[in-house]
């Protein structure tokens, strides 16, 4: 993974530009990397704001030969090494809200947009968009709530180049055992030990309802285990996708 990188210095979107290389080319395990993004994608039809030449936008080509419906489990994965490698750079505490933001400080320090082209019975590729806040200096107001970089948590400059290859490394590391297995069993106690939601009381949107529960965990498909409020063993599971969870 990532031994094949292309570099460009502004596009629309990592993403958009991933899945037409994966369409095109024999391209699994290639990154894109750019220096800035002019329409760069959040979840749920968001806009993901770029500051030229301060932050990381990559993008990462797999095409896996796993059951499609285990391909979700892979944003997990690049959560989790996202949050070790920037724990491990910047030596602080790195903490993941489910499925995919990675938390500093109690602020959003990355996010991660997973998109795939899939058929019944096989993948033909899965594009994971990885954007984290690295030596940006401020945030429109909007944001300055919610949103920090490792410059503003730190006040150090973080060389970007380094955490790319550690957040490749990591995942691989994860990926090629988990290609074997297709199960999340080996990661779980790890992602769920950094997991901010664990044990919180959170708010679930599911198909436009709402309700309060309490989290549990992720289970080895990486589904969010929770439980009702006064019915600690009526525990459930919601998919990554189909709802919203929200911090009390
Ligand atoms: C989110 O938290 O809403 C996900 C944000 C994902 C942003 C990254 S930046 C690189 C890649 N290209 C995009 O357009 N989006 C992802």
């Amino acid at each position: 993974i990532g031994k094949k990188v292309r570099f460009y210095d502004e596009v629309d979107s990592t993403n958009l530009v991933a899945k037409k290389i994966a369409e095109e080319e024999e391209s699994d395990g290639l990154l894109v990397v750019s220096e800035s993004q002019t329409k760069g994608k959040g979840r749920r039809g968001r806009e993901w704001s770029s500051d030229k030449g301060c932050d990381i936008f990559m993008s990462l080509i797999l095409k896996p030969k796993i059951n499609p419906m285990n391909a979700s489990m892979l944003t997990i994965l690049a959560a989790l090494a996202v949050s070790k490698s920037i724990a491990k750079i910047v030596e602080k505490d790195t903490y993941i809200k489910w499925p995919n933001d990675i938390i500093l400080n109690n602020k959003k320090v990355c996010g991660v947009l997973t998109e795939m082209s899939t058929e019944i019975d096989y993948i033909n590729h899965v594009v994971i968009g990885i954007g984290i806040n690295v030596n940006r200096t401020s945030f429109p107001n909007e944001l300055a709530s919610m949103a920090t970089s490792l410059y503003v948590e730190t006040e150090q400059k973080v060389q970007r180049a380094e955490l790319i290859a550690s957040v490749v490394k990591e995942f691989e590391e994860m990926y090629l055992v988990f290609l074997e297995i297709q199960t999340l069993q080996p990661f779980m106690k790890e992602y769920n030990d950094t997991l901010i939601n664990a044990k919180r009381q959170v708010k679930i949107i599911e198909y436009g309802k709402e309700y309060e529960a309490i989290a549990i965990g992720i289970n080895e498909k990486g589904e969010l285990m929770i439980h009702d409020i006064d019915h600690p063993d009526h525990v459930r599971t919601v998919l990554a996708g189909e709802v919203s969870v929200r911090g009390i």
